[in-house]
């Protein structure tokens, strides 16, 4: 059965029975089903809040359900990033075999530094080769879901804010042609209202954050095109099992 239709900011048209469920506890209720197919979502908080976590979460759910997804990481190696997420993450016991069966592909570091051209000069970088190299490795992998973890560190090896946004927005276009659902984490305030102008270019805004003073995590979904989310504060624990979000405190 097919719902309403929507334009997403790539263009694309989505029905909204198309979800593609986190698989994270509370949040595809608060979705009401999961993250509307092609969305492309920035995952924002400070420090320490659980971003990697999450976006991981995101892949490793979709894999067990047999969708194909790649996690690209800017500033891990694949070793040390799978070796932090087993520690934490040690009721996902099945990382390895989903690996082996190639539908969770995590390219770390020691990959994605190829995405990020050093220029003559020491401070002169470049990423006029990453999309494209986002885009072969999508098709490689036939990957449906996508997380870029994170967003901060290309920010940071960008030269100009032109560039970046420039960037930023042929980067999302060409995910959302490409049919794929993104997860994008990128460093945002102390505060879970945190929240930076260029985040209206997504599909998708999750913040995480804290409650000042009081140590509780707390996230919310500030939008999420095509999607009649929930929009109050929800608290979150991280867990052996992942993310653990219970119900929002309030709905306006
Ligand atoms: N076993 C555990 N139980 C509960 N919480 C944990 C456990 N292990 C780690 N954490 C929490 O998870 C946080 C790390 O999560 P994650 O790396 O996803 O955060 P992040 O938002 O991506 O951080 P960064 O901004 O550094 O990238 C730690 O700061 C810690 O608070
Ligand atoms: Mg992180």
């Amino acid at each position: 059965m097919f719902g309403a239709v929507v334009t997403t900011s790539t263009g694309k048209l989505a029905t909204m029975s198309n979800r593609v469920k986190t698989g994270i506890a509370g949040i595809d209720t608060m979705l009401d089903g999961g993250i509307p197919q092609g969305n492309q979502v920035v995952i924002a908080g400070a420090p320490g809040t659980g971003k990697t976590l999450f976006a991981f979460e995101y892949i490793y759910k979709g894999a067990k359900l047999g969708e194909p997804g790649i996690f690209f990481s800017f500033n891990q190696d694949t070793e040390s990033f799978l070796r932090t997420v087993k520690d934490t993450l040690t009721g996902f016991t099945d990382i390895d075999l989903l690996i082996e069966d190639k539908k969770l592909v995590i390219l770390g570091y020691e990959e994605t530094k190829t995405f990020i051209q050093k220029g003559s000069e020491s401070t002169n970088y470049a990423f006029t080769g990453m999309i494209s190299q986002l885009q072969s490795r999508i098709e490689d992998c036939q990957a449906t879901r996508m997380a870029i973890d994170s967003l901060s560190y290309i920010k940071m090896y960008t030269k100009d804010p032109f560039e970046y946004r420039n960037l930023l927005t042929s980067l999302l276009i060409i995910l959302g042609r490409q049919h794929v659902t993104s997860l994008i984490t990128a460093e945002a305030g102390q505060e879970a209202d945190g929240i930076h102008q260029e985040f209206f270019i997504y599909d998708g805004v999750i913040s995480m954050g804290s409650v000042h003073g009081s140590g509780n995590r707390v996230l919310s979904i500030r939008k999420m095109r095509g999607a009649n989310h929930a929009h109050g504060i929800a608290q979150y624990r991280i867990t052996p099992n992942g993310i653990n979000v219970t119900t929002p405190q309030t709905q306006q």
